[in-house]
């Protein structure tokens, strides 16, 4: 019979193999169609038993990337969803209780419930090469593995790695997942086959669980470990903002003795949870990621030569993070040992991306070349403009450079307030100026924004965005206004919390208030991390071109030279890069403060969104959630504006505008909010 997804195919040796191919998909996805013909095979194979099975991808992409999100989006009442968890569990059961012997063979990704699909097979073997990845990210979608992957990857790993890897959600190479147990093993490519064979043929034995992870999963020392787990969790995400990885610890701690009951209840538990807010709003947010990467295609630019300008905070990383990433990059900075400390922290950074593989580090550092004297000018498909905040010197710089540039070259800037008609009037080719700026810190902001001024040329932004996705990070598209779209809206809300040390609440309190919001940090603890210089010139800067007043303890701070963490001191002392909390600080209405602060967050938004600083809704929501952190359980400022009630939200708004005064009017924006 054919299938629409599967290809079957039987060799000399009486194997199987089951090759997936999801039709009209660039990547392997477990929809209810491809898991309901898989089952159909299965009862298929069963009839005339093969040797065994081997499960295969046909995709260049991977194995299997998991189930198919866009199916959670569909399902909004409980039934429907331990229907759909139902489906998948049969499948897996069915796998797991054939009598032959099955084997998944992983090339590529393998995630989510690919994963639990090559769990419930007997032998897992993984091509040992650096795209080769598996893992249980469920956690980030709200949810924890529902295809039996909690009980078979305990099973299989020991309960301390198996939901480490479940509920940090992290992505496993082969090495680490071999040495859990969860690969049996681990190949390269040119004997994956064979090795599949091998474990068909053989059978070899599999080893059992180390006897301290039998020990840990002993029902008296469950509570204990599970205890600690919840600790461990606990600073990281809260259990009312994030509540999946409780509920993981939960099933483990009560359910691990009786493996089928615990099947049974992570159906149950992911069924719950697939449905609530918080699953719903991180399924929407994975979308929003989607729509930022489509936004660049990388065909539109092949850059071979990358020449960077300023080897500072922001260039250095720059320069280092497109070296990482593969590229050819020449930095100059005008003065030598700026290149040396820039040359030293990328080290750092290749460091820490690729731990200990030596080749990688030392390839990215070959790639990545210090040009005191700006020879790379010349050679450069783009340039990457970081220098002084000061529009004289960059233009300056501009004019210099102009004559030197190859024909088609692009120029950009990482200006965060300069606007870029200014700086381009003084360019012969005006339209190859575009911006791009980036997060500090560079290596870890996922945003950049492509801004484009009045005389960009599109075919610039084009391949600007194409650049964004070329570096592996996700480009949004900006109107050039101040402060284009992140620093316009996170602005208010720092000077707001700024306002309230101003009258003397205690900075901890109003951090305490945005993390009860869900936000990663408090703005207080921002402010001092970006530095209280950055701040203020870009609140400067903000405040020129609209309507906001700064306040009086902004500038207070300056003079103090209390610039923050690089100080030493800002709103709180710095000892050994944390600041210095007050445990015993007290507020007695902290619901007030964090409506005070994220009422102007909103309010900024929803005046973004009226401009159209950016195209439409969800990318304002993407935008303020993928550059500034914004609590992604919650779906986004203009998100949560709806899916709280816009009338409601705006009755508080009024409230607090005749309470605290004109700050907080409402833009008219919010008319276009339903
Ligand atoms: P920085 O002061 O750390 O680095 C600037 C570097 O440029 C210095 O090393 C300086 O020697 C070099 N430089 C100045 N004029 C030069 C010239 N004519 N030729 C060659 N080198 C020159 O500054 P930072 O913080 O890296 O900022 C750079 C740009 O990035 C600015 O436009 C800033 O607004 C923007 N930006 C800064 C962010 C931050 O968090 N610091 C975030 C996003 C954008």
């Amino acid at each position: 019979m054919d299938y629409q997804h599967w290809k079957i195919e039987r060799d000399n040796d009486d194997i199987c193999w089951l090759h997936l191919d999801v039709a009209d998909s660039s990547t392997n996805v477990l929809s209810a169609a491809v898991l309901d013909e898989l089952s159909e095979i299965l009862n298929e194979q069963a009839q005339s038993l093969p040797r065994g099975i081997v499960f295969v991808s046909n995709k260049k992409s991977g194995f299997i990337a998991g189930a198919d999100i866009n199916e959670f989006t569909r399902v909004d009442n409980y039934d429907d969803a331990i229907a759909m968890i139902n489906r998948g569990h049969e499948v897996m059961d069915k796998i797991e209780s054939l009598p032959c012997v099955t084997v998944a063979m992983i090339k590529g990704f393998c995630l989510g419930g690919g994963m639990e699909l090559a769990l419930a097979c007997r032998y897992r073997v993984m091509c040992d090469d650096r795209a080769t990845r598996v893992g249980l990210p469920e956690v980030k979608l709200g949810i924890h593995p529902g295809y039996g992957g909690t009980v078979r990857s305990i099973l299989k790993a020991g309960p301390m790695a198996a939901m480490n890897a479940m509920l940090t959600g992290r992505l496993l190479q082969g090495r680490a997942a071999k040495r859990m147990g969860l690969v049996d093993d681990l190949v390269p490519e040119r004997q994956l086959l064979s090795a599949a064979r091998y474990f068909v043929l053989k059978r070899p034995h599999q080893r059992p669980l180390a006897l301290k992870d039998r020990i840990m999963n002993h029902r008296l020392l469950r509570p204990i470990v599970a205890k600690q787990m919840r600790k461990q969790v606990a600073k990281k995400a809260r259990k009312e903002h994030y509540p999946a990885p409780y509920k993981l610890i939960d099933l483990w701690q009560k359910y691990m003795d009786r493996p089928r009951l615990m099947l049974k209840k992570e159906a149950e538990s992911v069924a719950e949870l697939v449905t609530d807010y918080t699953a719903r709003n991180l399924v929407r947010v994975f979308f929003l990621q989607e729509k930022l990467k489509s936004q660049g295609n990388k065909k539109d630019f092949q850059p071979q030569h990358i020449h960077v300008i300023g080897g500072g905070i922001m260039g250095g990383d720059i320069a280092a993070w497109c070296a990482l990433r593969g590229f050819r990059v020449t930095v100059q900075d005008r003065e030598p040992k700026v290149l040396a400390a820039t040359m030293k922290r990328s080290m750092d950074m290749f460091k820490k991306k690729f731990k200990k593989d030596k080749a990688a580090i030392r390839d990215a550092m070959d790639r990545l070349i210090a040009d005191h004297k700006g020879l790379g000018v010349p050679h450069a498909d783009l340039i990457i403009e970081a220098i002084f905040e000061d529009k004289d010197v960059k233009q300056s710089l501009y004019k210099n450079i102009e004559p030197q540039m190859k024909d088609g070259a692009i120029l950009a800037t990482n200006t965060s307030s300069i606007p870029l008609e200014e700086l381009a009037s003084c360019l012969q080719n005006p339209g190859r100026l575009v911006g791009i700026h980036f997060f500090n810190p560079v290596a870890l902001m996922p945003l950049v924004e492509i801004v484009r001024g009045d005389n960009t040329d599109d075919a610039v932004i084009k391949q600007a965005l194409a650049f964004g996705r070329q570096i592996d990070k996700l480009p949004l598209a900006v109107k050039s206004s101040p402060g284009f779209l992140v620093n316009r809206i996170l602005m208010p809300y720092l000077l707001e919390a700024v306002e309230m040390v101003g009258e003397n609440i205690p900075p901890e309190m109003i951090d305490k208030a945005a993390l009860n919001f869900g936000m990663p940090m408090g703005p207080i603890e921002l402010a001092d991390t970006v530095g209280l210089d950055v701040c203020h010139s870009v609140a400067h800067i903000l405040s020129e071109a609209m309507d906001i007043e700064l306040p009086k303890k902004m500038d207070f701070m300056m003079e103090q030279k209390k610039l923050g963490k690089k100080s030493g001191e800002g709103f709180y002392k710095w000892q050994k890069g944390k600041p210095v909390k007050n445990k015993d600080a007290h507020y007695g209405n902290l619901k007030e403060l964090e409506d005070r602060l994220i009422f102007r967050l909103l309010n900024e938004a929803t005046a973004c969104l009226r401009e159209q600083v950016v195209d439409d809704k969800e990318l304002v929501d993407a935008g303020i959630i993928f550059g500034t952190g914004f609590a992604p359980f919650r779906g986004g400022p203009l998100h949560h504006i709806e899916s709280e009630g816009v009338q409601l939200m705006l009755d508080r708004l009024n409230q607090l505008h005749q309470t605290y005064g004109d700050r907080f009017q409402p833009d008219s924006g919010w008319q276009q909010l339903s």
